[in-house]
């Protein structure tokens, strides 16, 4: 870009320098400079709250589901716990329904989350019919989680489960 032609000055007044910024150029840069501040000011915080913990690993939590012991070995249990979870910056209650059952007399155990995959209700385990029960729109599942008809789109969630001084836990 060319240097704007500049008209000549008195001689008694000194000379133009090039390089020298004008009155009008420092505003201009200062002012642009607080706005560009001023953005980011509001873009940093907004962009945090958008994305809250999202980039963060996620923390997964053990429940404990009973003692092996006390567990049914052919019968589908309802355990509902409750436990102490942090959501973005709040401490919550996280409450849930899961189903164990065993399919070797109480060797191994599987863990279901009791929540339906449609729309979230909890299902409930009908003995008669040997099938979860989707009280909301009537979604059915077998005993293993999968869809027998309904809305549901998937199975229900199985979780993950280990054994730590003979009580049963699941990652939830
Ligand atoms: S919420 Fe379970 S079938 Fe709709």
């Amino acid at each position: 870009m060319a240097a704007p032609k500049l008209p000549p000055l008195p001689t008694d007044k000194g000379v133009w320098d090039e390089h020298t910024l004008s009155r009008r150029g420092f505003l201009e840069a200062t002012l642009g400079a607080l706005a560009g501040l001023g953005t980011l000011l509001v873009a940093v915080p907004s962009v945090r709250f958008l994305i809250g913990n999202s980039l963060e690993p996620s923390t997964t939590k053990w429940v404990e589901l009973g003692k092996v012991a006390d567990l049914p070995a052919a019968a589908v249990t309802q355990v509902n716990y409750s436990t102490r979870a942090t959501d973005a910056w709040r401490q919550v209650t996280q409450r849930g329904t899961v189903y164990v059952s065993s399919a070797d007399g109480g060797t191994t155990f599987t863990a279901l989350d009791g929540t339906c995959t449609h729309l979230g209700c909890i299902v409930q385990w009908d003995e008669g019919k040997g099938a979860f029960i989707c009280p909301c729109h009537s979604g059915y599942y077998t005993r293993e989680g999968e869809v027998i008809s309904g809305p549901p789109p998937h199975r229900l969630r199985q979780l993950a489960v280990k054994v730590q001084d003979g009580t049963l836990l699941a990652e939830i």
